[in-house]
């Protein structure tokens, strides 16, 4: 029996967004594209929807979009990783699949190697374990989470770690993933910014330049850095953020056989604990998102074309809308789990507001507001649920120059995860709680709007 069955009639678990078959999920971790196949790892507690006793979960697809589980691919079970299997990677080291991942046994925190099956079916933890046997340089004990790449004859590694004050990503050297040299900090926070520890560190090159990117502590939000590798430090030119959203966490990008960067993040809970251990599950993984930067060093997201597979029954379809014609078609839509594909075109002040999830009794809802005046979206979860206990945030972001007279929005709705794409270079992700139904949509503007495209359509 799938396990998730018991959730059926759970109206906030995701359907078409992936989530652990019960229990507690966060970072995804060693996501690859093998032999055909796309996998899905990721921090697993099977035991309940808390954080502890961390394993690898394991999932497949061939299509990005529907997910098979597997059984547990890494757990617990050795002196060296007894307080959890962190997060990591996966590999491809002489035509074999090896997962990198960090052994924890309080408070030490290393490097770990886990050779893989060719089918990565089943998993042989390395007999040297741990890899790397302390931290160097002065780095804390808080010495976790890989991103690999491979370069002549060397494998490279990054984890994140900090020096006490500064967060650091050391950088090593290897050849056979068993020995390893360590060759400094490839970069280390600035004193103007409160970062103290990396985690979840990401290194790949794009458009002739390399991206950075990582979730730093205190600030628990997602950054991404583009600039410049000289083989031994990175030094970034641009920063922004991954996602406008607080939920969003810990995401971790990879090639795919088409030369695709893909990106799945981890989304948090935004209510309170015991509702979540009370709902027997926690945390979702986003769509996946297709990421490079443009021509000018900035990270831009597209959601990956396979998500169109799940696009189901169009509710409306129009063209060259005016505002009320949009208003109309808006009203017969009714659902939790759908897409909203809209091109809108506005000028001068003009204000665009797309509510989702509305309920007429409770007055619940979630809006989605462009500011063409201010160039900004706003995403207000200040009325989204009657429940307390949730978040009730509001992001205010300003857009890209490039969005000027015509916002494209790509808003993906699935029970209580809500994926906004503003543009080509924001994403805001939302997660919201509604005690009813809330399964109603309108539009409200003021000034000079119309809409040049709007579709909406059910998602399988
Ligand atoms: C990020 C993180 C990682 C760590 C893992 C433990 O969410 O704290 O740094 O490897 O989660 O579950």
């Amino acid at each position: 029996m799938n396990p998730r069955n018991q959730f059926a009639n759970d109206p906030h678990l995701p359907r078409y967004h992936f989530t652990a078959p019960q229990g507690w999920l966060n970072d995804p971790n060693g996501l690859v594209h093998w032999q055909g196949e796309y996998h899905l790892f990721y921090q697993f507690n099977p035991h309940g929807a808390y954080w502890g006793a961390m394993h690898w979960g394991h999932a497949v697809s061939t299509d990005l979009v529907h997910w098979t589980d597997l059984p547990i691919a890494l757990a617990p079970d050795m002196p060296y990783d007894r307080d959890g299997v962190f997060s990591g990677c996966t590999i491809i080291h002489d035509g074999k699949p090896v997962i990198m991942y960090t052994g924890v046994n309080s408070p030490h925190q290393l490097p770990c190697v886990a050779y893989a099956d060719d089918n990565l079916r089943t998993f042989t933890k390395a007999a040297q374990n741990p890899v790397i046997s302390a931290p160097p340089d002065n780095l804390v004990a808080d010495f976790r989470d890989h991103s690999m790449w491979h370069d002549g004859e060397w494998w490279y590694q990054i984890l994140g770690s900090g020096d006490g004050t500064h967060a650091v990503a050391p950088l090593f050297r290897s050849k056979d993933l068993l020995s390893w040299e360590y060759l400094g900090r490839m970069i280390e926070a600035s004193d103007a910014i409160n970062e103290q520890l990396y985690e979840c560190p990401d290194f790949f090159a794009s458009n002739n330049q390399h991206v950075f990117i990582t979730s730093p502590l205190p600030m628990r939000r997602v950054i991404w850095m583009s600039g410049a590798f000289n083989g031994r430090k990175f030094t970034p030119s641009q920063r922004n953020m991954v996602d406008e959203g607080m939920s969003f966490y810990a995401p971790q990008s990879f090639s795919d056989a088409q030369g695709r960067r893909i990106m799945i993040g981890w989304c948090q809970e935004q209510r309170h604990d015991s509702s979540c251990r009370a709902a027997g599950w926690q945390g979702v993984m986003t769509l996946p998102r297709i990421i490079a930067l443009d021509d000018a060093g900035a990270l831009t997201f597209t959601v990956a074309p396979e998500v169109a597979n799940l696009e189901g029954i169009t509710i409306t379809h129009g063209r060259d809308l005016t505002v009320s014609q949009a208003q109309t078609a808006l009203a017969h839509v009714a659902g939790d789990s759908l897409v909203i594909h809209a091109r809108i075109a506005a000028h001068g002040d003009a204000k665009t507001t797309l509510i989702l999830r509305h309920d007429p009794h409770s007055g619940e809802q979630t809006t989605v507001t462009w500011d063409r005046g201010r160039n900004e979206l706003v995403c207000d979860m200040a009325q989204s649920s009657r429940n307390q206990n949730t978040s009730r945030d509001c992001y205010r972001t300003t857009l890209h120059t490039s969005v000027a007279d015509e916002l494209e929005l790509h808003i993906y709705v699935d029970h209580s995860i809500i994926e906004i794409y503003a543009g080509a270079y924001t994403v805001c992700t939302l997660r919201v709680y509604p005690t009813h139904a809330a399964n109603r949509y309108q539009l409200v503007t003021s000034g000079d709007v119309s809409i040049n495209e709007l579709i909406v359509r059910h998602m399988a």
